[in-house]
């Protein structure tokens, strides 16, 4: 049963309010002074309080800023009269849920009531959710315990409790955006946003003003002013997916940022500053592309203040089989199935898969396993093994178009159908690839 507290000097107003609000069936308590309702509040906790501004001892809003001393979260509403606007909005401003003008509707305040017990029973669920969304990225759930892992972890452990810079480099699936939740979330600004901003999958224009905001009128589109993701991190972090993609343009920009923590907006004159911390992720070789003269070198030495390299799955297949019960409880809680036990045989074949698609190509290998399994238990012929990784040509003779077709959608899985990475991979252009997706009809799946 939910509790209201009516504090109220007016007995008339009181005796009603009490018997109204019993007759609904809410536990009612009452007091006719301030004073008495902070006592009455600290005494019985309740989940209500309805509050007359005026009163006889103190001043109302003296006495819902001691409530809101005790508990932050107390539900208050205000009853004034129509020209106790000033306190009213003050009282607003300090964190009451809302006002009801006197003489009181007896639909109104029903309504009313209804509406902040749905809004807290929305904000606990939002907070426990967001509660539950950091356990997620404790550093326990990063699976591994090899050599490799081992200088991740510590990496990871020396860099959260600072604003530096990081650069995660890794192959595709290694756990770059894992790496970089964990440091946010392990971090003294881990209730600041987490930005995620993928650099190659969208126009070097978009990428600007995603990044920066523009002002309105900046490009024939931008009908309004917007924030860029610099903005919305406030002093979260931003975290730069595939910044191996940014065009020498927008390099500069990022440069300039990450130096003197200045930005302009798309059309915007006015300079601004950001708070956040840059995470920057790429699964390109940096190195590589500084030399061919595609990635700025100042740039790179900014983000890399501490450089973190996932290594891939097939130089540690020590973890393989902790990522697998790992990986196959997480697929199982969410598909609620029941597909635990992986045969001897079946392991040993997990362990020597070249994974190429790293932890991401692994996991849904099991996924699909489990969905597709009959009984409790992982099967060999569900894994979807690749000619070569049946090291045995024997059977699976087939025309080199057909291996063709297969390895490209398979590369444009690993990457999230994005042509170009696709192409950069394949070391074809762009409209080679174009020719040959439609040509054999392939899937591109969920660009990201
Ligand atoms: N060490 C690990 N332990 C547990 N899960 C992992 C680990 N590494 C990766 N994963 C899981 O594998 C999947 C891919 O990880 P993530 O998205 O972080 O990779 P990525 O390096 O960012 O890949 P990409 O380059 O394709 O964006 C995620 O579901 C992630 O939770
Ligand atoms: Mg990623």
């Amino acid at each position: 049963m939910k509790s209201i507290l009516i504090i109220e000097d007016d007995p008339l107003v009181r005796k009603t309010l009490a018997s109204q609000l019993g007759k609904k069936g809410f536990e009612v308590a009452t007091a006719d002074t301030g004073e008495g309702g902070v006592r009455a509040f600290a005494e019985s906790c309740p989940d209500l309080v309805l509050l007359d501004l005026r009163l006889p001892d103190i001043d109302g809003l003296e006495v819902l800023r001691k409530i809101k001393e005790r508990n932050r979260r107390a539900i208050i509403l205000i009853m004034t009269a129509f020209d106790d606007m000033k306190t009213t909005v003050e009282a607003i401003k300090l964190g009451a849920f809302e006002y009801l003008v006197k003489p009181l509707n007896a639909t109104e305040l029903d309504l009313t009531i209804d509406k902040a017990f749905q809004v807290r029973a929305l904000e606990e669920k939002v907070s426990y959710l967001v509660e539950e969304k950091k356990k997620e990225y404790t550093i326990d759930n990063i699976i591994g315990h090899s050599a490799g892992m081992r200088g991740v972890f510590k990496l990871i452990g020396s860099v959260a409790n600072t604003r530096t810079n990081v650069l995660i480099q890794g192959e595709s699936g290694t756990g770059k955006e894992l790496v970089a939740k964990a440091i946010h979330y392990n971090g003294p600004c881990r209730d600041e946003p987490f930005i995620v901003i993928n650099c190659c999958a969208i126009s070097d224009t978009l990428l600007e003003s995603e990044l920066f905001g523009h002002v309105k009128g900046a490009f024939t589109d931008a009908v309004s002013e917007t924030k860029g993701k610099f903005e919305i991190a406030g002093k979260g972090t931003l975290f730069l997916d595939e910044v191996g993609d940014v065009s020498p343009n927008l390099q500069s920009k990022l440069l300039r940022i990450s130096e003197t923590r200045d930005f302009m907006k798309v059309g915007g004159e006015k300079v601004l500053k950001t708070e956040a911390r840059i995470i920057a992720a790429t699964n390109q070789n940096l190195k590589g592309l500084i030399e061919k003269g595609k990635f700025r070198e100042d740039l790179y030495y900014r983000l890399k203040v501490v450089e973190i390299t996932l290594p891939p799955l097939r130089e540690r297949r020590e973890d393989i089989p902790d990522l697998v019960a790992y990986l196959l409880e997480k697929i199982n809680r969410d598909l609620r199935r029941n597909v635990r036990k992986v045969p001897p045989e079946v392991m040993k074949i997990l362990v020597e898969i070249p994974w190429r698609g790293n932890v991401r190509e692994l996991e849904n290998a099991l996924t699909r396993a489990v969905i597709l399994a009959k009984g409790d238990v992982v099967l060999k012929e569900n894994l979807p093994l690749e000619p070569d990784e049946r090291r045995s040509f024997g059977d699976d003779l087939v025309p080199l178009e057909e291996v063709e077709k297969k390895y490209i959608q398979y590369v444009l899985g690993s990457v999230k159908g994005s042509k170009t990475r696709a192409s950069q991979i394949l070391q074809i252009s762009r409209p080679t690839l174009d020719k040959k997706i439609k040509e054999y009809g392939l899937d591109l799946g969920e660009p990201s």
